[in-house]
């Protein structure tokens, strides 16, 4: 389903748009914990999600009762600058006072079968998540499930993903159906370069990004108008 109308909101540039990511994921998690003591929150990957996660540290969350998961990882060694859970501790984790029992990576270093299995069967405790936050590629992928990839028709909870178009190659990723069973989705978008393909689903593009129904969209004017910012 393309985002609706209903579900866009557009924003002046991606600063705005971060402290409105960040601001909304306080309300939700503050009635997360009003309604069940407790908010889970996938992070999603990709570079966007920065400056949401900087403005996220001075917000009056409750970290003692939040449950941090992330939408995908690349597999690469720990502490490797282009895993997703890095950005996560440099941007938020580890200016935050969330126990570390409670924060989830997904253990992508043991490669994508090995950790898909591992995450899969964390995962089967802990959803539905209350939020999870997900960024778009140009192909209109999200996490890693990529256009045509097998990966997204798969029903586990967490998939491996070998042969990503977008390097690194091997991945692993929540699975779609986690995505369209969070209580809430929100995406980030920014960025002209994003602009062709949210036209694109406008038109009915079912790209994996498409596919998580129900989502909230957070967007740029460069990405909505396809106007550099
Ligand atoms: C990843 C991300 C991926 C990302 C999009 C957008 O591991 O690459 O999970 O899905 O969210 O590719 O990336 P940017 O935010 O860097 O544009």
């Amino acid at each position: 389903m393309a985002p609706t109308c209903s579900l866009i909101e557009a924003f002046a540039d991606p600063e705005a748009l971060a402290v409105a990511a960040a601001q909304r994921i306080a309300v939700l998690a503050a009635q997360a914990q009003a309604q069940r003591d407790v908010f889970r929150l996938a992070l999603s990957g990709g570079h966007t999600p920065r400056h949401c996660y900087e403005h996220l540290r001075h917000g009056a969350l409750d970290w003692s009762r939040i449950e941090v998961y992330f939408s995908d990882e690349r597999c690469l060694p720990r502490g490797d600058s282009e895993r997703n859970d890095v950005l996560a501790y440099d941007a938020l984790l580890r200016h935050v006072p969330v126990p570390p029992a409670q924060v989830h990576v997904i253990p992508a270093e043991q490669g994508p079968a090995r950790a898909a299995e591992a995450y899969a069967r964390l995962l089967d405790l802990a959803h539905p998540l209350d939020l999870v936050l997900l960024g778009m590629g140009e192909d209109g992928h999200t996490a890693s499930l990529f256009p045509g990839h097998p990966a997204l028709r798969s029903k586990a909870l967490a998939v491996p993903v070998f042969d990503a178009p977008k390097p690194p190659v091997l991945r692993v990723s929540l699975g779609l159906d986690v995505l369209k069973t969070a209580r809430h989705k929100l995406f980030l978008v920014t960025g002209v370069e994003k602009h062709e393909a949210l036209q694109r689903m406008k038109k009915g593009a079912q790209f994996p990004a498409a596919q998580v129904t129900g989502a909230q969209w957070y967007v740029d004017r460069a990405a909505l108008l396809g106007v550099p910012g």
